[in-house]
């Protein structure tokens, strides 16, 4: 959508000289501060890295290579630090009875706030009953978890014994779990009896038991389950209740000394082939670049109450909801629940509730509240909120300006904060102090931060240009390797254009230099602000008897940023029927989520390909998206006459 929008006509939006003043930086500091970034990027770090507590400080600041064959990124690799002692034992003399955590259960009658005393006493008890399950330094444990304390709890008890965590978003599939315990080798991993949301039970623990039966997951000795509804569940031997196994622990347990350039944890994300990737961040450079990023893009200030409204299970949840505020000694607020639950009004509520001044959210949960109408903030003034944040795709101008003018009452500036999974912070966004905002822009980069423009040929594109977005140097919250498979880190991010990293997006830059993204340029779907692989869906269709081929791809819904469209070739003498449909559909499910639901399926006699047998999917993106006048060059085709038919036969 940004595409279309010159700079020169860009909406503007002032932002309120009371934010500006009280941000940290304005624009000229920020400049300042940038340039130095850049120009002295280890004079920069070694003063950033002051603002953590290190066990031993770093001599060494950084010392990385970007490569296809050598790839090599660390960052203040002699120093030693924990994770979990910045984030809680340094904030008990000045702010032992802060609240760390506000818990604002599915239910608005469930509440809980855990000031950081408690909240270290909590995971004290956690990492010591993770010891006494046998876990050390160096191992992975699995999190499948609804979004209660314990989630945070098991993370930072994780991060205080040096065992890495590898969330799993609750909404994924028992198979989609049992590959990534698998392949992350957990030999633990902490669950929940079920999880809540908007009323509804989900089934954790059966998910568990049922990602455990499959080949390959047989290393797992030990289920934690934290008893949250009391739903009924099957037990095995392996399992035991979280209570049982923690309650009874001693509060104190020290914090592990660790290497900066140790594991914190494994995230996996989808990419454009091949299974999920299990991004490996380690605690240094992610803790500094965490907490830098969430203290000045939401411009957080002691005694502030701040939400994202994100899960765990995404980076988003680790970053923003756990490690960047807690280091930070915030209050980071923690929402079980769906912004539809019990009323379309709840946002609101819990902003009103607890005083929230900073929401952070993504523009697919705009799209969905902006569907009910305006009214629906009626219930609430939210007159606490101050800064607005909004992540994970593009935001449209109407999203946007529904964010801004209904939510945020039209005070409020909304930070656009481009990022990824792997990039582990904010990346390219605005800041509270800036003059103005330009709305669908994230704009300029966070300190450190070297974006470019590059051409499909590799030549660095200058000025007002659109092309792939790369980052010409390393940054402290950047991933490692891919665990386990360092090459094929390289050759995701490093080989596209040697020497810098490719981040997957378009993106293009305007004549002031603000950035907007254009979306990926790969196959990777975005929807709901949920990252998903082409490939993942295509290889689950062909897997049922019925599918001789597949080819997915991405085209715009209202709600969701992205759909999911479904072209499939039967294999021979089967007749496409709606039972078929369905069962495609719950097959998706099965083996990835209901996150990667498909929207539309089309059955298709024939795939436009080329005489060398590629699947042309510009085509059929074209095609799903209705944008028929710009099909582009078809003669190349084996058979070109297949697209007229699948244009003929469109399912709307
Ligand atoms: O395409 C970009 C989009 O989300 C992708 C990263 O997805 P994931 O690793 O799941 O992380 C999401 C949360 C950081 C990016 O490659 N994306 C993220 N933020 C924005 C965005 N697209 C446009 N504008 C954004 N602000």
């Amino acid at each position: 959508m940004t595409e279309s929008v010159s700079s020169a006509k860009a909406q503007r939006y002032p932002i309120d000289p009371d934010i500006r003043s009280r941000a940290w930086l304005d624009e000229a500091q920020y400049h300042e501060m940038y340039q130095r970034s850049i120009e002295d990027p280890d004079g920069f770090w070694r003063e950033q890295a002051k603002t953590l507590a290190w066990f031993r400080e770093p001599e060494t600041i950084s010392r990385s290579t970007f490569s296809a064959n050598g790839t090599d990124i660390r960052w203040f690799e002699d120093g030693t630090l924990n994770a979990a002692w910045n984030c809680l034992d340094r904030h008990l003399e000045t702010r032992g009875d802060q609240p760390a955590i506000i818990w604002e259960g599915d239910d608005p009658a469930d509440t809980l706030t855990l000031s950081f005393r408690e909240l270290h006493a909590r995971v004290g008890q956690c990492a010591n009953a993770l010891k006494s399950l046998g876990v050390s330094r160096g191992d992975t444990v699995t999190l499948y978890m609804p979004m209660v304390p314990e989630a945070a709890i098991a993370m930072l008890a994780c991060a205080r014994i040096g065992a890495l965590h590898s969330v799993v978003f609750g909404g994924f599939s028992p198979d989609a779990l049992a590959g990534r315990v698998q392949d992350s080798g957990s030999r633990v991993v902490i669950t929940a009896d079920e999880s809540v949301r908007g009323g509804k039970h989900i089934p954790l623990k059966d998910n568990v038991d049922e990602a455990l039966s499959r080949e390959g997951t047989e290393i797992v000795e030990h289920v934690l389950v934290v008893r949250r509804t009391g739903g009924e569940v099957a037990w095995h031997d392996r399992d035991r209740w979280y209570h049982e196994v923690v309650d009874g622990q001693s509060d104190e347990c020290p914090a592990e000394e660790l290497g900066a350039e140790e594991g914190l944890f494994i995230l996996y994300t989808s990419g454009s082939t091949g299974k999920p990737k299990g991004l490996k961040h380690t605690i240094g450079g992610y803790l500094l670049y965490t907490s830098m990023t969430h203290r000045y893009v939401f411009d957080y200030h002691d005694g502030d109450v701040y939400w994202c409204a994100a899960d765990v299970g995404w980076i988003t949840g680790h970053s923003y909801i756990v490690y960047g505020p807690l280091a930070n000694g915030a209050t980071t607020l923690m929402f079980e629940g769906v912004p539809s639950y019990p009323t379309h009004g709840r946002i609101g509520e819990v902003i009103d509730r607890h005083g929230v001044n900073i929401l952070y959210t993504s523009p697919t949960a705009v799209r969905a509240l902006m569907a009910h109408g305006e009214h629906i903030m009626d219930s609430s003034s939210r007159d606490s909120l101050r800064i607005l944040g909004s992540v994970g795709e593009p935001i449209n101008p109407e999203a946007w300006s529904w964010f801004h003018r209904v939510v945020g009452n039209g005070r409020c500036p909304i930070m656009d904060t481009w990022w990824q999974t792997e990039t582990g912070g904010h990346m390219i966004t605005p800041l509270p102090g800036f003059s103005e905002i330009k709305p669908g822009s994230a704009m300029k980069p966070f300190f450190g931060v070297q974006p470019a423009l590059y051409d499909n040929e590799g030549n660095r594109l200058e000025g007002e240009a659109s092309g792939n977005l790369v980052i010409e140097a390393s940054w402290p919250g950047q991933a490692r390797t891919i665990w386990h498979n360092h090459e094929r880190f390289e050759q995701t991010y490093f080989a596209m254009h040697e020497g810098v990293y490719f981040t997957g997006d378009g993106a293009r830059r305007d004549a002031d230099g603000d950035y907007w993204i254009t979306g990926r340029i790969d196959d990777v779907l975005n929807v709901s602000g949920h990252r998903l692989g082409t490939a993942e869906i295509e290889s689950s269709l062909v897997a049922h008897e019925a599918v001789a081929e597949a080819a997915v791809v991405g085209y715009p819904h209202d709600v969701k940023g992205q759909g999911i469209y479904i072209y499939v070739t039967l294999a021979d003498g089967v007749t496409p029927s709606e039972e078929l449909r369905k069962e495609l559909i719950t097959q998706v499910r099965h083996d990835i989520g209901p996150i990667a639901t498909p929207d539309i399926i089309q059955w298709a006699p024939g795939l436009p390909k080329t005489r060398s047998g590629k699947i042309m999917r510009r085509i059929l993106r074209k095609i799903a998206s209705n944008e028929l006048d710009g099909l582009g060059d078809t003669s190349t085709l084996a058979d070109p006459t297949v697209v007229e038919e699948l244009i003929e036969h469109r399912p709307r």
